[in-house]
């Protein structure tokens, strides 16, 4: 399905990621928005995107540290007993600003809880040399890392922003529909508004994964 939309979006992440210091990303929304769409568009080669799981820290680590040898070779033969020790491996790395996104952020911290305090720590020294960005779809989960004034990591970002739906024309535009006739359209609109309201999911996904939404 072609990309649509999300211009403003991608001005803001990529103006964020721009700035003269390394920055605080966090990026949330419901399911299906296309946040992680979003943020690989706007990543270049040189970045790191993560997709995070459920399994244990530890695990997860090893996992990162091979997606993180993509951007510095060898990386990942060495063991990071900690979230610490590996973000700061990174900063050693680094010689010239990348970002490092971290999506399911909140995966890492159900099975990690230290990792929030443990970013806050290094972001509040200020050494970081690389971009954070930190993706999540659990609400309510994202507000409280990041939202409640108890959270460590809050008043932390650079930049917080919340997804919302695809808006309707850029829908039309994705799955081509440009020609459609007025009741087709009515059942358009009507489909987004049972989407966004009674679902909580994704207009984007009218086209590819309509059909699994809505049943
Ligand atoms: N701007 C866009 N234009 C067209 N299709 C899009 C756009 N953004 C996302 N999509 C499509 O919508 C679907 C969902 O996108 P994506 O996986 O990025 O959402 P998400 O918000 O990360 O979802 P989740 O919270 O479940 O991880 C994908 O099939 C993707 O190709
Ligand atoms: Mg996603």
């Amino acid at each position: 399905m072609k990309f649509v939309d999300r211009i403003d979006e991608a001005t803001r992440l990529k103006d964020a990621l721009a700035r003269e210091k390394s920055s605080l990303v966090v990026m949330y929304g419901r399911r299906r928005l296309g946040k992680s769409t979003l943020i690989k568009r706007v990543l270049s080669e040189n970045d790191v995107y993560f997709l995070a799981d459920r399994s244990e820290g530890q695990h997860q680590r090893a996992l990162l540290a091979k997606v993180i040898a993509q951007v510095f070779p060898d990386f990942e033969k060495l063991s990071y007993p900690d979230w610490e020790s590996m973000f700061r491996a990174v900063n050693y790395r680094t010689d010239k600003r990348f970002t490092l996104c971290l999506d399911e952020f909140p995966y890492l911290v159900e099975q990690s809880p230290e990792l929030p305090s443990v970013l806050q720590k290094l972001v509040d020294e200020k050494q970081l040399k690389y971009n954070l960005v930190l993706c999540g779809s659990s609400q309510n989960m994202m507000y409280g890392l990041f939202l409640d004034s108890t959270a460590p990591l809050y008043g932390r970002a650079d930049e917080i922003m919340r997804l919302t739906p695809i808006r309707l024309p850029y829908i039309q535009e994705a799955l081509n529909l440009n020609a459609m006739n007025a009741s087709q359209n009515y059942f358009l609109e009507k489909m987004q508004d049972k989407l966004n309201a009674k679902m909580g999911r994704c207009a984007a996904l009218l086209g590819t994964e309509g059909k699994q939404n809505f049943a």
